[in-house]
C-alpha cells in the first residue's frame, strides 16, 4: 500500500448532488481510502471528530449515576446521567495523567462519583474535580482548573448523540435534516430495544455506508428481503427515492408482497402499528435513513431496526444492531420477538458478509477505485459528502 500523506490534495465536489439517477458512470473513492492507516486517521479527525455521532440509546443511561462508555475510533467518551435528569458527556480520561476513567462499558457510579482507577482522583457528575487523595499541597494547584473535558451531547429519537469537535458545533437538529419531521409520528424516542446484536465486521466504515445507500445488490444478496419487497428484484434503488423533504415519492415507492403489513420474513405483523401513524404511514412498510457517518435506520410501521457503527480500524467496524419496539409490545408475554428479528438478522448478516468480501477484494494491486452505476446515486452523494468533509468544503453534516 502506498500510503497517503496528510498533505495530499483531496478532490472536492461543489455539491453532493441530488437524488436522481446518475447521467453517467461515476468513479468511487480511491481504493487507498479504504485501506490506508494514515488516511483513516485523517477521516477520524475530520469526519468522525467533526460530526454528531449516535452513541447509544438514552435508556442505556436511564437513571442518575448510570454511565456508558463509547469508543469512537481512538476516542473514549463517557456518558452519564446527572441527578438533575440531564445527560452529560466527557472524554473518558483523567486530568491527572490521562488514564482511562471508566474501564467497563456500562454500569452505575457508586455515590455518583467518577473515580480514576490509577491515583483515585475523584470527579462529580458535572465533571468537577472533587478530591485528590494523598496529594501534597502546593499553592499553584486549583482543582477548578482540572475538571473533566466536556463533550457536546444532545438527543433525538431516543438516541444519544455526541460531538467531539472543539469550538462551536453544528446544531444536531440541523445535521439531522429531514429525519425528525419524517419520523415524528413514529415516536422513536418512546421505543425500547427488544433485541441487540453487536457484531465486528472486517470492512471499512465507508463500505458499510455505501452498502446501505443502494439496493442494486438486493436481488443477488437478499432473497428474503426481496420476497417481502418484490420491487427490489427489479428497480434496485428506486424504492428508496425521496423528495427534498425526505418523503417517499409515491410513484417510486416500493411495492410490497400482497397483504404484507411490515417487514418480516413473511410480511405478517404480530403487534399493531405505532399509535401515532396515519393510514399512509401504516402502509409505508419500509423507510430507510442514513445520517453519516454512523446512524442507520430501517423504519417500519411497528418496529425499527437501527444500526450504530463505530470504526475500529481502517478495515474494521463494530456495529450495534437494535430492534426497537413500543414498550407495551415487549411487555406482552405472547410477543413473538423472533418473528421480528429474523428478517434483519439475515439481511444485516448478508450485508456484512458482502462488505467483508469487498474489503478483501479492493486490496488487489490492480484496483484503483470502484464505479457507481446510475441507480447508485446515493452512494455517489455519500462519496461526495466524504470528499467535501475531508476538504473542509462541506456545509455540514446531513442525511444521505
Ligand atoms: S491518572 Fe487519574 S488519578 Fe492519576
Ligand atoms: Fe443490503
Amino acid at each position: 500500500m502506498s500510503g497517503l500523506p496528510d498533505s495530499a490534495p483531496v478532490p472536492a465536489t461543489a455539491s453532493i448532488g441530488t437524488r436522481e439517477p446518475l447521467a453517467r458512470v461515476e468513479a468511487g473513492l480511491p481504493a487507498a481510502w479504504y485501506l490506508d492507516e494514515a488516511h483513516h486517521r485523517r477521516e477520524l479527525e475530520r469526519v468522525w471528530n467533526g460530526s454528531w455521532i449516535a452513541a447509544a440509546r438514552c435508556d442505556e443511561v436511564g437513571m442518575p449515576g448510570d454511565f456508558r462508555v463509547v469508543d469512537i475510533g481512538e476516542q473514549s467518551v463517557l456518558l452519564t446521567r446527572h441527578d438533575d435528569g440531564g445527560l452529560r458527556a466527557f472524554h473518558n480520561i483523567c486530568r491527572h495523567r490521562g488514564s482511562i476513567l471508566c474501564t467497563e462499558a456500562q454500569g452505575r457510579l457508586r455515590g455518583g462519583r467518577i473515580v480514576c482507577p490509577y491515583h483515585a482522583w475523584t470527579y462529580d457528575l458535572d465533571g468537577r474535580l472533587q478530591s485528590t487523595p494523598r496529594r501534597m499541597p502546593t499553592g499553584d494547584f486549583d482543582p477548578a482548573d482540572f475538571g473533566l473535558f466536556p463533550v457536546a451531547v444532545d438527543t433525538w429519537g431516543g438516541f444519544v448523540f455526541v460531538h467531539l469537535g472543539s469550538g462551536p458545533v453544528q446544531p444536531l437538529s440541523e445535521a439531522l435534516g429531514w429525519i425528525p419531521s419524517t419520523f415524528a409520528s413514529h415516536r422513536l424516542d418512546a421505543l425500547v430495544s427488544g433485541h441487540r446484536r453487536v457484531v465486528d465486521v472486517q470492512a471499512n466504515w465507508k463500505l458499510v455506508c455505501e452498502n446501505f445507500c443502494e439496493c442494486f445488490h438486493c436481488p443477488p444478496v437478499h432473497p428474503e428481503l426481496c420476497r417481502v419487497v418484490p420491487a427490489y428484484r427489479e428497480g434496485g434503488a428506486w424504492g428508496l427515492r425521496r423528495d427534498e423533504q425526505g418523503r417517499p415519492i409515491p410513484e417510486a415507492s416500493a411495492e410490497y408482497r400482497a397483504g404484507a403489513r411490515t417487514l418480516t420474513l413473511d410480511g405478517t405483523a404480530r403487534v399493531p402499528p405505532f399509535a401515532g401513524l396515519d393510514e399512509a404511514q401504516r402502509s409505508t412498510l419500509y423507510m430507510p435513513a442514513l445520517l453519516p457517518p454512523n446512524l442507520f435506520l430501517n423504519v417500519h410501521p411497528d418496529y425499527v431496526n437501527s444500526h450504530l457503527m463505530f470504526p475500529t480500524g481502517p478495515g474494521s467496524v463494530r456495529i450495534v444492531y437494535d430492534w426497537l419496539f413500543e414498550p407495551q409490545a415487549l411487555a406482552d408475554p405472547a410477543f413473538d420477538l423472533e418473528h421480528y428479528v429474523a428478517l434483519w438478522r439475515v439481511t444485516n448478516g448478508q450485508d456484512a458478509r458482502n462488505c467483508e468480501w469487498q474489503q478483501r477484494g479492493i486490496r488487489a494491486r490492480v484496483f484503483q477505485h470502484g464505479v457507481f452505476m446510475p441507480q447508485e446515486f446515493d452512494c455517489h452523494r455519500f462519496a461526495g459528502w466524504v470528499r467535501d468533509t475531508l476538504a473542509s468544503a462541506t456545509t455540514g453534516q446531513r442525511p444521505i
